[in-house]
């Protein structure tokens, strides 16, 4: 596989900001830029190569600032964009890449270019966007004009919002003008219509501006969405009740797709830029045909959110790896690997306990691809609990949205105290601070860095081959290898002790998640590791739910 040096993104760890929900340096109880930036050196210290932020940019935030009203600003809620410009430069003067959200699918129904096209159907922007008559009686159309028994298709939106049981269609009446106009998200998200040229121009200008304020690349939201059908017909019945963004997967979408990675590829200035696309679609075999080929190139990354759904065992992982195995083997088709983002449970709370997030850190980190870490999920956070009537988000997923606490004290670091925009999560002002973990050597956030530190040490770890080990029941198994340098590693998904055997040769603990605690050397958890006196010859000892990163100790077959 070439590891041309241009292409930093396959040997990067990239870490998701969520700004809202990261520092609040203004008072207001919201995160922004200026917190963001005067926390880099936790970013720093943690050793990622690159950060994603989540949209910052003016908003009515009914989606949380998915909903976009002006592609090129910064929401004053945010900061402005000379701090933007000061977030970038001190963020790459610490060698950290800079990614941003870039929203294609929709805007918010406040963009000028959605405000123009409802005005009036002659607008110039009206085929930005996608409208519809109301479903004729010949069609089987029922009703007065804009009700229910004349949606244009049986398309849903995406987020049922409190209380109701079934998602709203897709679908929103327009009276001024007797139309329906499409949106896949929220009725405050209207479609745009990437069949249009000048759509795909303006968008293409979106890139060209972040690019001349020197980002790094894009994360494109819920890019499988942008191909369309043009006659927009109906899904079929065992579809109808899922959102139409959960299936939408249609074929126009490449060329767009391949037209934007140009667009980025030809940004003259060094270093190369890179998009990853969130692809939610089910499977990985859906995914993969977002990288292109090797003659049409689409994303540089795929986001592959199946492994987000798996449970902790251990069959489920390894069908999930072996499907990213076969599939993104090819050059074009480097991996990612995520476990916890803005949108979904986050891991910690999915699995249930220390232990498990522990080890599924190592898989995150030592699996094939680019790792993406989520913030928070350093610091082991779970999902908040929302009280009932405070949930605010119309998805659902103010949880795993929770602020960061970077102190233990009642304002945990924030300008705002003790009133964030959502409550803290749990154990903020106990063990789960960043404050709290620094001082901990056994801490989660200290196996975070110790990880980042063994993958940026290891071309094996960072960009080597994969290939299973024999292990017993309960145990996954792996060797990764790039030339000389190589590494074991082994994840136990059971709660009670396994025997791992090893590959020939002598083996020296590199990483283990065990917590420390009365363990000795001997079953390489925890302290002793630290003096780098472990070593292992034919068989290693795991834990329940421990997992082991082992480096050759002397010649190794
Ligand atoms: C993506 C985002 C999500 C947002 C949706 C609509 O899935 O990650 O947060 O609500 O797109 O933009």
């Amino acid at each position: 596989m070439g590891d041309q040096p241009s292409r930093w993104w396959k040997s990067a760890v990239v870490y998701q900001v969520y700004p809202r929900s990261f520092c609040d340096a203004s008072g207001d109880g919201v995160g922004d830029l200026e917190g963001i930036r005067r926390h880099l050196d936790h970013l720093a210290w943690l050793g990622v190569d690159a950060m994603w932020l989540s949209p910052f940019y003016p908003s009515p935030m009914a989606d949380f600032g998915y909903d976009v009203a002006d592609h090129c600003d910064v929401d004053p809620l945010f900061g402005t964009i000379e701090e933007f410009d000061a977030l970038v430069a001190q963020a790459h003067a610490l060698g950290i890449k800079v990614l941003v959200d870039f929203v294609p699918n929709h805007t918010s129904d406040q963009h000028p270019w959605f405000v123009s096209a409802r005005s009036s159907r002659d607008s110039p922007r009206r085929g930005w966007y996608w409208w519809r008559d109301d479903r004729p009686d010949e069609a089987g159309g029922s009703g007065p004009p804009g009700s229910e028994g004349r949606l244009p298709n049986n398309w849903r939106s995406a987020f049922a919002g409190a209380g109701r049981s079934s998602l709203p269609p897709a679908w929103t009446w327009d009276e001024r003008t007797g139309q329906w106009y499409l949106h896949q998200f929220l009725a405050e998200q209207p479609d745009l219509n990437w069949g249009n040229p000048e759509v795909a121009e303006a968008m293409a200008e979106v890139l060209r501006f972040w690019m001349r304020r020197g980002v790094d690349g894009f994360r494109v939201d819920a890019i499988h969405c942008l191909g369309k059908d043009p006659g927009l017909p109906d899904l079929p019945s065992h579809l109808e009740a899922l959102p139409r963004s959960a299936t939408n997967d249609h074929p126009s979408v490449h060329p767009v797709v391949g037209a934007l990675r140009q667009v980025v590829d030809g940004w003259p200035e060094p270093p190369a830029r890179m998009m990853v696309g969130e692809v939610f679609l089910p499977g990985a075999e859906q995914v993969v045909a977002y990288y292109g080929t090797p003659d049409a190139p689409e994303l540089h990354l795929a986001f592959n959110f199946s492994p987000t759904f798996a449970p902790w065992d251990p069959v489920e992982w390894r069908r999930r790896v072996d499907e990213v195995e076969t599939l993104m083997g090819a050059a074009h088709t480097w991996p990612t690997w995520f476990l916890s983002n803005h949108d979904r449970p986050r891991h910690r709370s999915r699995y249930g306990s220390d232990a498990r997030a522990r080890a599924a850190a190592v898989l995150l980190l030592t699996l094939r691809g680019t790792p993406f870490v989520y913030q928070g999920e350093e610091l082991g956070l779970e999902d908040a609990p929302i009280p009932a009537g405070g949930r605010v988000d119309p998805g659902g997923r103010d949880g795993c949205r929770a602020p960061i606490p970077w102190d233990g004290s009642g304002g945990h670091g924030w300008a705002g105290g003790a009133r964030p925009w959502l409550p803290w999560p749990p154990g903020a002002g106990g063990g789960r601070s960043v404050a709290a973990q620094r001082a901990e050597p056994f801490s989660m956030l200290h196996l975070y860095r110790r990880l980042i530190a063994a993958r940026r040490s290891s071309p094996a770890l960072s960009t080597g081959s994969f290939a299973w080990r024999p292990a017993p029941g309960g145990v996954l198994a792996w060797a990764r290898r790039a030339g000389s340098d190589e590494r074991f590693v082994a994840v136990n998904f059971a709660d009670r002790p396994a025997r791992v055997v090893l590959p020939a040769g002598t083996w020296a603990a590199e990483v283990g998640t065990g917590a420390g605690a009365g363990r000795g050397a001997a079953t390489f958890g925890g302290a002793a590791t630290f003096g780098g006196a472990a070593t292992f010859e034919g068989a290693v000892d795991l834990a329940g739910d421990e997992a082991l990163v082992l480096r050759p100790a002397g010649p190794t077959r």
